[in-house]
C-alpha cells in the first residue's frame, strides 16, 4: 500500500514506525504500477449488462477522513449479476439458431469456439433471475457487499435494534437485498433485519423505490432508439464472421443480439469466448450505444428523469437534516434505471452538452459502466466532523459511486472533498419536483413515506418455496 494511503486510512502509528525502522526496499516490485488498463477492461465497455466493477476513481480516499465519523449511510443498490430477461433471450436464441441452421459443421476463425460452446441459459426458468454460479455471481456480489459494508458501517448498528431493509417488489431485487442483509447482519439477519418490500406498481406514486414518471410518455420506446443502433460497425463484424465461415449469413442486427448475449455471459460464467470474437474497438462502439440509451432515456438527458431522481434525493436530504435519530442506515434496492435518475439529480456525470448521437466523444463524460453495472450502488454518507485545518466542525456529505468518492464540482470544501449539509439541501431544493414535473395523479402518494413508516416484521426475510418460472414482479 502506498505511504500516502497508509496515512490517509489512519493506520495505527505504531505500524508506520516499525515500517520505517526497516530499510525501504531497493529491489523487486515497483512501488507504483505504470500500467493503467481500466480502459481496456471489457467490463468498462459493456455498460449496464455485465458484472460489477468499481468506478474509476479520482484518487480521493474512500475511507472516512480523519476527524470525521459517518453517522448516517444511505445506499441505493442495483440487483446483482443476473440472467437476461426472457424477452431478450428470444432474440439471442434466434441469432444462435440462425447460426445453427446454417449447417456449418466446423466453425472457423473468430467463431472457432462455437465447436464447443453452448448457450449459458440451460434452464429457461432462470431468465430474469439473479445468478448463483460463476465468479461474478449476483448473490455472491450481494453477500460480499453486505459483509464489506458491515466492516465499514457496522458502528451504525447498536447490536440490538431491528433494522429495515428496503427492496422494490421484483424477485431478483429482493434476493439481492436478502443476501446483502445476510452479509451485513450475519447470524443476526433472521432476527434483526426486516425486509420491507415496496411494490413497483405505478400507483405507488412517489412512495416508491421505482417511481414512474407518468408524464414521460416516450419512456418505454426511448431505449430502442439506441440499443443495437447502427453506430457500431456491426456489419463489419458480421462480414468478418461470414467470410471466415462460408454459408453463414449474419447481419448487423444478429450481431447486435450476439454482443448483448455475450455481455450477459459473464454474469453466469467465468469466461465468455464470445467477447474475444469481437475487436476491442467494436466493444467501444457497442458500449457507447448503451451510454446513449441510459443518458437520453433514464438519465440526465431527460428532464423527467431528473425529476424522478428527486424523490430519493429529497428523502435522503430530509433524513440527513433530521440526523441519526431518524435512523442511521438506509439500505435500499432497485434497478439500474431507478439509480441513474438519482445520480443525475445529484448532478453527478451530467455533461455540459448533450451526448452526440453520431460520433463517440473521447473522453466520454457519461459511462454507464461507471454508474450502474450489475450490483452498482450509490452510497451517501453523512459525516460529523471536528474542526480541521481546512474546515470548521460540522456536518458534511459525501457521495460514493461504485466505491469511488465523487466530489461535487460546486462545493467540496469539507474534509475528504465533502461539502456541508446545507449545500446538499440547496442542491436538492433546486431540483424539479417529481409530483409536479411528472404530473403524478392526485390519487397516488405524492411523497416517499416508507423510510419513516416501515415494518419491523421479519416475515419476508427469506424466500418461501421455489422461485416461480421466470418470476419478475412480486411482493413477497
Ligand atoms: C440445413 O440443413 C437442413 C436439413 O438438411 C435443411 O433443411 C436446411 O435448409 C439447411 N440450411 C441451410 C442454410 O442450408
Ligand atoms: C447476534 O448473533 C450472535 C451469534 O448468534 C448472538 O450471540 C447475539 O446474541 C445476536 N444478537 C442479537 C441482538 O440477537
Ligand atoms: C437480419 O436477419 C434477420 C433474420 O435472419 C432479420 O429478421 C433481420 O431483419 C435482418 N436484419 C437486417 C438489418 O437486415
Ligand atoms: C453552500 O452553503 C453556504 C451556506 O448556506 C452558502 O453560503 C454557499 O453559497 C453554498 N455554496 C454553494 C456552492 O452552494
Ligand atoms: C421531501 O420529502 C418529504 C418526505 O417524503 C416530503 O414530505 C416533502 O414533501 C418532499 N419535498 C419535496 C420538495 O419533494
Ligand atoms: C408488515 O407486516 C405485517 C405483518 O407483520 C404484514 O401484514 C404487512 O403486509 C407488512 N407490510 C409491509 C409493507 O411489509
Amino acid at each position: 500500500m502506498p505511504f500516502l494511503s497508509l496515512l490517509a486510512s489512519g493506520l495505527a502509528l505504531t505500524s508506520l514506525v516499525s515500517a520505517v525502522s526497516k530499510p525501504f526496499p531497493k529491489f523487486g516490485e515497483k512501488q507504483f504500477s505504470q500500467e493503467f488498463l481500466d480502459g481496456y477492461n471489457l467490463l468498462k465497455q459493456i455498460g449496464s449488462l455485465g458484472p460489477y466493477s468499481n468506478r474509476v476513481s479520482y484518487g480521493v480516499d474512500r475511507n472516512t477522513p480523519a476527524g470525521c465519523e459517518v453517522d448516517q449511510a444511505f445506499m441505493l443498490m442495483r440487483h446483482g449479476e443476473r440472467y437476461p430477461d426472457a424477452s431478450l433471450g428470444v432474440g439471442y436464441v434466434a441469432a444462435l439458431d440462425k447460426m445453427r441452421f446454417s449447417n456449418i459443421t466446423s466453425w472457423r476463425g473468430d467463431l472457432a469456439f462455437m465447436n464447443e460452446w453452448t448457450y449459458y441459459v440451460d434452464d429457461e426458468a432462470m431468465y430474469s433471475q439473479e445468478s448463483t454460479t460463476g465468479p461474478y455471481a449476483g448473490l455472491l456480489d450481494a453477500f460480499h457487499r453486505g459483509s464489506e459494508y458491515r466492516l465499514r458501517y457496522g458502528h451504525l448498528w447498536d447490536g440490538k435494534s431491528v433494522v429495515p431493509i428496503f427492496s422494490s417488489g421484483y424477485e431478483r431485487v429482493i434476493e439481492t437485498a436478502r443476501y446483502f442483509g445476510q452479509g451485513f447482519f450475519g447470524y443476526n439477519y433472521s432476527t434483526n433485519a426486516a425486509m420491507n418490500i415496496i411494490p413497483e406498481a405505478v400507483t405507488q406514486g412517489a412512495d416508491s423505490l421505482t417511481p414512474y414518471c407518468t408524464a414521460d410518455t416516450s419512456y418505454v420506446a426511448c431505449i430502442y432508439e439506441y440499443l443495437g443502433s447502427t453506430l457500431p460497425p456491426l456489419e463489419v463484424a458480421a462480414a468478418r464472421f461470414n467470410t471466415q465461415n462460408p454459408g453463414l449469413n449474419l447481419n448487423a442486427s444478429d450481431v447486435s443480439q450476439l454482443m448483448e448475449m455475450a455481455s450477459f455471459e459473464l454474469n453466469v460464467r467465468a469466461y465468455s469466448p464470445w467477447i474475444d470474437a469481437f475487436t476491442a474497438d467494436e466493444w467501444v462502439a457497442y458500449g457507447y450505444t448503451l451510454d446513449l440509451g441510459y443518458y437520453y432515456c433514464f438519465g440526465p438527458g431527460s428532464e423527467y428523469q431528473i425529476a424522478t431522481g428527486q424523490v430519493y434525493a429529497n428523502a435522503t436530504r430530509v433524513l440527513m437534516e433530521a440526523g441519526p435519530e431518524a435512523g442511521s442506515m438506509f439500505w435500499s434496492f432497485a434497478h439500474d434505471a431507478n439509480i441513474t435518475p438519482v445520480v443525475a439529480a445529484l448532478g453527478i456525470d451530467v455533461p455540459e452538452k448533450h451526448l452526440p448521437k453520431d460520433t463517440i466523444p473521447f473522453p466520454n463524460p457519461y459511462r454507464v459502466a461507471d454508474i450502474v453495472p450489475m450490483g452498482g450502488l450509490i452510497t451517501l454518507e453523512r459525516m460529523t466532523c471536528k474542526a480541521t485545518a481546512i474546515s470548521d466542525a460540522g456536518v458534511f456529505i459525501r457521495a460514493v459511486l461504485n466505491e469511488a468518492v465523487v466530489p461535487f464540482n460546486s462545493c467540496q470544501n469539507g474534509p475528504g472533498y465533502s461539502f456541508p449539509l446545507a449545500n446538499y439541501s440547496a442542491i436538492i431544493d433546486a431540483l424539479p419536483r417529481f409530483d409536479e414535473t411528472c404530473n403524478i395523479p392526485a390519487s397516488y402518494p405524492q411523497s416517499l413515506d416508507f423510510f419513516w413508516n416501515y415494518n419491523t416484521s421479519t416475515q419476508y426475510n427469506y424466500q418461501k418455496g421455489p422461485i416461480g418460472y421466470q418470476l419478475t414482479d412480486t411482493d413477497v
